[in-house]
């Protein structure tokens, strides 16, 4: 074929595929030598290679600072245009690479690329947005899902992470985002990540698809993602029987005494369960509490980098109660549908300790601690000198619908007034970053001040803010936040696109706080901040909230806002949702008509019809 194939032995899951690379045929000359391309002195911006018309040497082989990099040579009339393919690939076999390689050079290339459009324009095109923020649209049209489907579920790879493998609660929270879309993938990967459940009811905190090996830890979170997501696919799609679906369990070493994490292989015993057994056993082994009635942290919980808050055992945290609250009431409902009451009640007797607990040791003042550590010294308090206060402790007390009403109030006001810098445009995920403190809570204290978790704009964090504040009713700073944390605007002008350094079309993991590199985005695409951007723009800001057969409209946006439009396909049939605002509220709905009718009761609960027509629905706040 002329092309260049290239292949890595030394890979464990990989080595004996066949990556390759092609110029349509038309290569004249290549290179597999880095060295070469670049040159002596050259720069990426001004490689030798693309400098001089001398041919490439033709060296390839191992031992090279290896590329692959293929030339030819055009003629260009003045005016004229000219098309070169450029096919890049992999496959399991050398003739497979081949025969690939063959068919691309004389399909019809326009025809392949138009098929790809209209599996995009058909996955992206079941909710399109038409709001007064041009820049919301097209996150929310194009980009949010995209992110999500393509980088964080099937390519599970990036710039900054090139890894592949599946982290337990990464792909369970993007699948949250796929549920109107392409709830088949949620359903399909609900399945995928309860059979890497071990009997004993945790589960690998990661996993590589291939071998299947992955690492058992004590990260305290990782189970309860599968009955929360669980639930709200459920809640979303009305397909009860996944719980039905028999699902393999996996056995191997428990961890020992003080070990944190081992990495192996499990082996499959012949244990199957139904979903809804596997979720019970991940709720059920998240019981454990500590001195303050609340859940033990482990080697952390939803922040990877707080791996020494409860390394010992004894350490609690207070975010984790918040999460589990929701999980436990929300799945308690499904056990009751499906009559296992002792496990429903037991797990809301359990939660409603909990709320108690969360609000006698949780609460610090001011707003909520965030965890305690193994010897009891509080984190996230105004006690401490570092991480005084972390936005997901706050954010999750009113996500979870459990906290004190009054106090979930002021620890979102504390989140507006500590946490979001609005002159740097950054809503930071705790205040001050670690740094001189003699506390040890973990490898998150490695990273330098301001970035990451450790104290910068961690995005994925950032947009449960925007859920809590639209939760609350308060629009306006839900609405000021998500267009804060929107990446086009941090790259509206060449200084910013300076600053900010990262693509303006995809969310990126977090944003550093700390000079000199306040604003400078960082870790972009492989980040789960992607669908819970557009789940806190579609679900509660626009208030479009699929229930099966019925759609709940409760949007909750800016005061300013004169009207928005929805255009929802269900099935064969289509909805064009209009929202009219004419008293310039935030919140509340006065009238609905679907079809020119009024709904009973004023409500926003519409059902759906699958058939195959077009319904107007229009909605009037004030
Ligand atoms: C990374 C991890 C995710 C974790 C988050 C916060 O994004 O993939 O699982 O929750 O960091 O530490």
């Amino acid at each position: 074929t002329g092309a260049m194939l290239a292949q890595n032995p030394w890979n464990n899951e990989f080595g004996r595929r066949m990556a390759f690379a092609d110029l349509g045929g038309r290569q004249l000359s290549w290179t597999g030598d880095r060295t070469e391309f670049i040159g002596r002195n050259g720069t990426l911006d001004h490689p030798a290679a693309l400098a001089g018309a001398a041919p490439l040497s033709g060296r390839t082989g191992a031992g090279l600072d290896p590329c692959g990099a293929l030339q030819t040579r055009l003629e260009l009339a003045a005016n004229g245009t000219t098309e070169i393919v450029f096919v890049l690939g992999e496959t399991a076999t050398k003739d497979e690479a081949r025969a690939l390689l063959r068919e691309y050079r004389v399909v019809d290339l326009d025809a392949v690329l138009d098929k790809v459009a209209r599996f995009w324009d058909s996955t992206l095109g079941a909710v399109q947005v038409t709001t007064p923020d041009r820049s919301l649209d097209i996150l929310m049209n194009r980009w949010l899902l995209y992110q999500t489907l393509a980088c964080r579920v099937w390519a599970r790879s990036a710039f900054y992470q090139a890894g592949g493998a599946y982290g337990f609660r990464d792909q369970l929270q993007d699948g949250m985002a796929l549920c109107v879309s392409k709830p088949e993938a949620t359903r399909e990967h609900l399945l995928r990540a309860a059979a890497r459940q071990f009997v004993e009811g945790d589960v690998q905190h990661w996993w590589l698809p291939e071998s299947g090996r992955g690492i058992r830890t004590r990260f305290s979170d990782d189970a309860i993602w599968l009955p929360y997501v669980v639930a709200h696919y459920i809640e979303v799609t009305g397909d009860l029987h996944v719980l039905d679906e028999s699902v393999a369990f996996l056995e191997g070493p428990k961890l020992r005494e003080g070990e944190p994490e081992i990495f192996f292989q499990p082996t499959m015993p012949d244990e199957h369960a139904a979903l809804f057994e596997h979720c019970a056993r991940a709720l059920d082994q998240s019981l454990a509490l500590g001195s303050h009635g609340l859940p033990l942290i482990g080697t952390g919980d939803w922040n990877d980098g707080m791996n020494r808050v409860g390394n010992e055992g004894k350490g609690e945290s207070i975010w984790l109660g918040w999460f589990l609250y929701a999980a436990l009431t929300d799945f308690a409902r499904l056990a009751d549908g499906r009559g296992a009451h002792e496990r429903a009640e037991r797990w809301r007797r359990h939660a409603a300790a909990l709320v108690q607990a969360l609000e006698r040791a949780g609460w610090d003042g001011d707003w909520y601690r965030r965890a305690y550590f193994d010897d009891g010294t509080p984190l996230g308090s105004a006690s401490n000198d570092e991480c005084r206060i972390d936005a997901i402790a706050q954010s999750w007390s009113v996500i979870s619908e459990a906290a004190d009403p009054a106090r979930a109030v002021l620890a979102m006001a504390a989140v507006d007034k500590y946490l979001i810098r609005r002159d740097d445009g950054l809503a930071l995920l705790f205040t001050p970053p670690f740094d001189q403190t003699p506390l040890d809570p973990g490898y998150i204290k490695g990273y330098p001040p301001g970035v990451r978790e450790n104290g910068g704009q961690y995005t994925h964090a950032a947009i449960w803010s925007v859920i809590a504040f639209a939760m609350l009713g308060d629009g306006d700073k839900a609405g000021e936040l998500l267009s804060m944390l929107n990446p086009i605007n941090h790259a509206c002008t060449p200084d910013a696109v300076r600053r900010y350094k990262v693509e303006p079309y995809v969310v990126c993991a977090d944003i550093y706080s700390m000079p000199p590199h306040v604003g400078q985005g960082g870790w972009s695409w492989y980040t789960g901040s992607a669908g819970w951007m557009y789940r806190a723009a579609l679900e509660r800001v626009l208030g479009f909230r699929l229930q099966g057969a019925v759609l709940l409209l409760d949007p909750c946006i800016p005061k300013t806002w004169p009207s928005f439009e929805i255009a929802f396909r269900y099935h064969t049939a289509r909805y064009d949702i209009r929202v009219e605002n004419p008293r310039r509220v935030c919140r509340g709905v006065t009238r609905a008509e679907l079809d020119g009718r009024p709904l009973p009761g004023h409500r926003a609960l519409v059902p759906l019809a699958d058939d195959g027509a077009t319904h107007r629905l229009r909605i009037v706040l004030g």
